[in-house]
């Protein structure tokens, strides 16, 4: 089992390490829960550079927890747009709901009633709940699992619900009282920094290099990760609908992948150009010239699509299944995934 020793060892290890290396990030200048709930959400998946943007836009637009209750789906979903897990601005968006009916829109201060609230995870509510309120709660995500399991040598699977149960639960028992957030987000900074995931950790800067299990090499297999599954590939084909200056898009199903977002109309399979050309008659678009074609690839979780995209100039714009928007309503208003959004320019 992990190495109780090991891990008392960590606050005194780590934190004046922190001190000194932390990254000045925007959402650690202050401690308000709607920001730095907002940011461990938009981190999800998703790297520190990337997301950097993303929060300063979001927030200057959605400046606190009765602005996002109040706020327009199709709204916060342009916010997000390119930032993919879709998903997640929904939970949000419920979450500041259920805050507003529930606390009076002021954020809970309880693990239990955080924990409780839409899109909120062991790790998100242990993050807040260490972060703002100073509890023992750890927040156990990919890179702290790497931290744990090469410092302590834990060699237990750790895609293991029960592996994280323990983790959480032994890291909960040397929390540092009055350092709680700093613990937390020391352990974060030593995975995203110097314990790194792929290639060498840095070893030789690490602060607990010298009470490491993992430091002569065993990093290589730690942590202990159950196979991955492979992806379903799929192909697909996209058309470009261009109409006197207008393009055409259409609202994606409520349920499933990038569930209520916009899309170019698509089809499974690689169509030719012939067969594309047929397919725009069909829906009535009266296609005249194929201006264009393209291919792209799109990685997502479970699926990658391998996309043929055709642009063609049409001659008339029925409304119904597809809506005609122009190129500034494109970019201003309609959330497009970035599986779409690289042809948008094309
Ligand atoms: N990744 C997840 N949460 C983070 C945080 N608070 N700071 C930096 N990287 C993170
Ligand atoms: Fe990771 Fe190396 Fe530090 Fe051990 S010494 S925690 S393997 S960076």
């Amino acid at each position: 089992m992990m190495d109780a020793e090991r891990l008392a060892a960590l606050p005194g290890l780590l934190l004046p390490w922190y001190a000194q290396h932390a990254r000045a990030l925007p959402w650690r200048s202050d401690r308000e829960p709607y920001h730095v709930w907002l940011s461990e959400i938009m981190l999800q998946q998703t790297r520190v550079e990337a997301v950097k943007g993303y929060y300063a836009r979001f927030l200057a637009a959605v400046p606190d927890i009765p602005a996002l209750a109040a706020a327009d789906p199709d709204a916060l979903r342009k916010l997000w747009e390119g930032l993919g897990y879709y998903s997640r601005v929904r939970a949000l968006h419920s979450a500041a709901q259920a805050i507003m009916a529930q606390y009076g829109g002021r954020f809970p201060q309880e693990f239990a009633e955080v924990r409780a609230l839409p899109g909120i995870g062991d790790y998100t509510a242990g993050a807040i709940c260490s972060i703002c309120f100073d509890a023992p709660t750890p927040a156990v995500d990919g890179n702290v699992l790497r931290v744990v399991a090469r410092c302590t040598g834990l060699r237990a699977c750790v895609d293991e619900e029960r592996t994280k149960r323990e983790v959480r639960a032994a890291l909960a028992a040397v929390y540092p009282a009055g350092r709680s957030g700093d613990f937390t987000q020391a352990l974060m900074e030593l995975g995203a920094t110097v314990c790194l995931p792929n290639g060498a950790p840095a070893c030789h800067i690490c602060p607990l290099a010298g009470r490491c299990a993992a430091r002569d090499g065993g990093w290589r297999s730690l942590p202990v990760r159950r196979e991955k599954k492979s992806r379903r590939h799929e192909e697909r084909t996209v058309l470009l609908l261009r109409c006197d200056g207008m393009t055409a898009v259409r609202r994606r199903p409520e349920q499933g992948l990038l569930a209520g977002l916009w899309e170019f109309p698509n089809v499974p399979g690689h169509l030719d150009p012939a067969q594309a050309v047929a397919l725009a008659e069909d829906w009535g678009v009266s296609p005249r010239e194929l201006e264009r074609e393209a291919r792209r690839h799109h990685v997502f979780t479970h699926v990658e699509w391998d996309m043929r995209c055709f642009v063609l100039r049409c001659a008339a714009a029925p409304e119904g299944a597809l809506h005609w928007v122009s190129r500034e309503e494109l970019e201003r208003e309609i959330a497009l995934p970035t599986a779409f959004r690289m042809f948008r320019d094309l």
